[in-house]
């Protein structure tokens, strides 16, 4: 028996599975949503014999992939996919996304930006009317950390955003590493008020790899519900 939350996952999951045809080269996901996503296509492969092949946004992902029965490639294999279905932390009315609460992002973006479709997958509680109550991670090269933070902090006071605080995300009583062997620093930004601008101007500071807002990447929501409701947005 499911738990609300992880009802409202699955259903949101199950559904975006659907759109799965075989043939399809797929981008998949990392977070709790998006592994009942990868659970719900290996049930597929098994029962319907549906051919796809899936490139993985993490080792998280790729390990859970190779368990349930999910072929696997590289994104230098694949070279281009047909459809990505991933979780994101935040969702706002234009569908643009925070995502990285998995340290992931890197990776998701590059995969996602590769599709021809991204399909976002999420609970009730990510749907947001503004985002930024999210911390919003941006992944930095450990080289020169603290300079790049304070880059950010200084970058911060000249834009529409409520907080200013950054903190580097910790493994216990070590920096968090990234799958490419990077950093997470977290915004608390509490509000975003020009998430295009903020992601743009992110990017330009030195030691910056990537940042955590996806911007026209989501092409179509599916949210679920803990009563086991699905509603889709596009
Ligand atoms: C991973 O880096 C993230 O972008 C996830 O997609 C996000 O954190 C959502 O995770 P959950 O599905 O576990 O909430």
């Amino acid at each position: 028996d499911l738990s609300p939350i992880d009802k409202a996952k699955f259903v949101a999951a199950k559904r975006a599975v659907e759109f799965v045809e075989s043939g399809m080269k797929l981008g998949l996901g990392t977070g709790s949503t998006a592994a009942w996503m990868v659970r719900c296509l290996g049930e597929r492969i098994r029962e319907e014999g549906l051919k796809v092949v899936g490139v993985p946004t993490s080792t998280r992902t790729a390990e859970l992939a190779r368990q349930v029965g999910v072929p696997i490639m590289s994104l230098d294999e694949a070279k281009w996919l047909d459809l990505t279905i991933d979780g994101a932390d935040e969702i706002d009315p234009q569908l643009n996304l925070i995502k990285g609460g998995g340290a992931a992002l890197l990776q998701e973006k590059i995969v996602a930006t590769a599709s021809d479709q991204m399909i976002v997958i999420a609970d009730a509680a990510k749907d947001v009317a503004q985002l930024g109550a999210f911390p919003l991670p941006v992944e930095v090269i450990p080289f020169g950390w603290q300079t790049s933070k304070a880059l950010i902090e200084e970058m911060l006071v000249s834009l529409d955003v409520l907080g200013r605080d950054c903190t580097l995300r910790m493994n216990g009583d070590a920096p968090l590493v990234t799958d490419e062997a990077n950093y997470i620093i977290d915004l608390h930004l509490k509000r975003i008020g020009n998430p295009r601008q903020l992601a743009l101007v992110l990017n330009q500071i030195p030691g910056v790899v990537e940042n955590g807002l996806f911007i026209d990447i989501c092409d179509k929501v599916v949210i679920g519900h803990g009563d086991g409701r699905v509603v889709l947005r596009d």
